[in-house]
């Protein structure tokens, strides 16, 4: 974009509004533009991918109760759309011997799950129980294979287990456990954080297993062919990239993971605004990570072969010991803040649509940046929810080129796709101060009509808990539409997708 462009995109901070909760409020216009002449690539729905691992209460006591599904859970998260589900960890799946989670339950093992609190499972949630979840919520099951502390032929024969149709030993192990038909697995992660909890590998340390592991991967094990992750760095860290690609040898991996964790300074019903504000600016960091990871694997993988991912993302607040006591390990509220975050953090991957294959936020149920909060039989829909449900409006849409001017990491975000005749367009506004006006032209269209909801809320410490479920939902919005021309009003702290009828 032109200097001059920019200049007359980029909208300022005008007349002082009113006071809301205790802030002086500014109001501000901006003016984007939406062009529809230029596409960055197809949202694939499993950048709305999701992540359940045996950590406190997200699997048992979440997703799991009492030997059976949680069919409340089950239908909000239909209703949602579960494109991916990634399992079983994290940090527990470089621990997890799959062996323990087959077979008659009253016979699995019990075993310790070291790195979330060293409490015992009782292992009644293996791999049927999650291909059986997978199927019962439309989603394509990803599996986390164990590096750290397993086997090449562990996870060799795991693959085996789910997937070769019959006749082999374990085919008909997995037929006398319930399948005949194999699980036709495609996504297969090559541990989890092996620079961490996965072992504490240097990358060529990490490299060496890859190739190792790979050798007995990439063989007839039945269908599909796997899609095999590799790890990949914390946050946008060049070197571990760089040092694996230099040694990870002819066999490339088809999925590369970063993982970006937005830590909060507070308990997230407890932020301040400065907190507040600095966790919400560092979702620019995750979209420059994004470009420069994918920058340098280009140098290893020029026509793209290897697809970059983003395996774990989301908010990590400060844990309050009596919460985590009484619903589990990293249970954490999900407020407006953490709504604002999650949509910002959608923002960027539809933006940057080109360069990803998959994101999976951190985590599904009862478990840090969560869509559910679960407690016994209560079950509550959270705003990171209802951001997923607003957003998913740009699944399979071809992500477009928006110019906004905005340079500052709290500016409004805007995201923008379309298929067909329909247009989405999301807009993030994360300053708690400023209430936004939004021009949006469109380039190469005009609207015949428009639709929008709204989420917010005065106070982005409010969220919605067991007390009051449906304190913040989404609601119809105004938007104005007429020819090439939008307009729509950004409350403070707010998130708003429209969906445009072009002409
Ligand atoms: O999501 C919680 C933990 O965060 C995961 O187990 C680990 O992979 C990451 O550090």
């Amino acid at each position: 974009m032109s200097t001059s462009r920019r200049t007359f995109l980029a909208g300022g901070a005008s007349a002082v509004m009113a006071s809301r909760k205790g802030f002086t409020l500014a109001s501000g216009e901006r003016k984007i533009a939406v062009r529809l002449d230029a596409e960055i690539g197809t949202i694939r729905p499993a950048l709305h991918g999701h992540f359940a691992e045996h950590l406190g209460t997200c699997v048992y006591g979440g997703l799991w109760q009492n030997g059976a599904y949680n069919e409340t859970a089950i239908s909000h998260l239909r209703a949602v759309g579960v494109p991916v589900l990634r399992w079983p960890g994290g940090c527990y799946a470089d621990d997890y011997h799959w062996r323990d989670g087959i077979g008659p339950r009253e016979k699995r093992p019990k075993t310790v799950n070291i790195h979330w609190g060293g409490y015992v499972e009782d292992g009644s949630f293996g791999t049927h129980e999650f291909i059986g979840l997978c199927r019962r919520l439309g989603a394509e099951p990803y599996l986390a294979g164990n590096v750290g502390s397993g086997t090449p032929q562990e996870l060799r024969d795991w693959l085996e287990y789910c997937n070769y149709p019959e006749g082999s030993t374990l085919a008909e192990e997995r037929a006398r456990n319930g399948s005949r038909e194999p699980f036709r697995v495609r996504y297969w992660g090559v541990g989890n954080e092996n620079w961490g909890c996965g072992g504490n590998m240097t990358p060529e340390e990490y490299a060496a297993a890859w190739r190792r592991f790979v050798t007995y991967l990439l063989v007839p094990l039945g269908e599909p062919r796997p899609f095999l992750v590799a790890c990949g760095p914390n946050g946008n860290n060049l070197d571990w990239t760089r040092r694996f690609f230099e040694n990870a040898g002819r066999r490339l991996p088809h999925g590369f993971a970063m993982h970006f964790y937005s830590s909060g300074d507070d308990p997230a019903t407890k932020f301040t605004v400065e907190s507040m504000r600095k966790q919400l600016a560092s979702f620019a960091r995750l979209e420059r990570g994004i470009a420069e990871q994918r920058e340098l694997m280009d140098k290893y993988d020029p026509k793209r072969a290897v697809g970059l991912m983003v395996d774990e993302w989301g908010v990590w607040d400060r844990m309050v010991p009596e919460e985590e006591k009484r619903y589990g390990r990293l249970w954490m509220p999900i407020t407006m803040r953490s709504a604002v975050a999650a949509a910002l953090g959608l923002n960027v991957f539809h933006r940057q649509a080109d360069k990803l294959v998959m994101c999976n936020i951190a985590q599904i149920v009862n478990v840090l940046h969560s869509l559910l909060l679960i407690d016994g039989a209560r079950c509550v829909r959270t705003t990171t929810y209802h951001v997923f449900d607003m957003l998913k409006a740009h699944l399979g849409g071809a992500s477009l080129t928006v110019e906004n001017g905005e340079t500052d990491p709290l500016g409004l975000s805007v995201s923008a796709s379309r298929q067909g005749k329909t247009l989405a367009i999301t807009c993030v506004n994360p300053r708690h101060d400023i209430a936004l006006a939004v021009h949006c032209s469109l380039a190469g269209g005009s609207a015949a009509s428009a639709a929008a909801r709204l989420l917010t809320h005065p106070d982005f410490n409010a969220g919605n808990d067991f007390e009051n479920p449906d304190r913040i939902v989404p609601r119809a919005h105004r938007v104005e539409a007429g020819g090439d021309e939008l307009k729509m009003e950004m409350p403070p702290l707010s998130v708003a997708t429209a969906a445009v009828k072009l002409a």
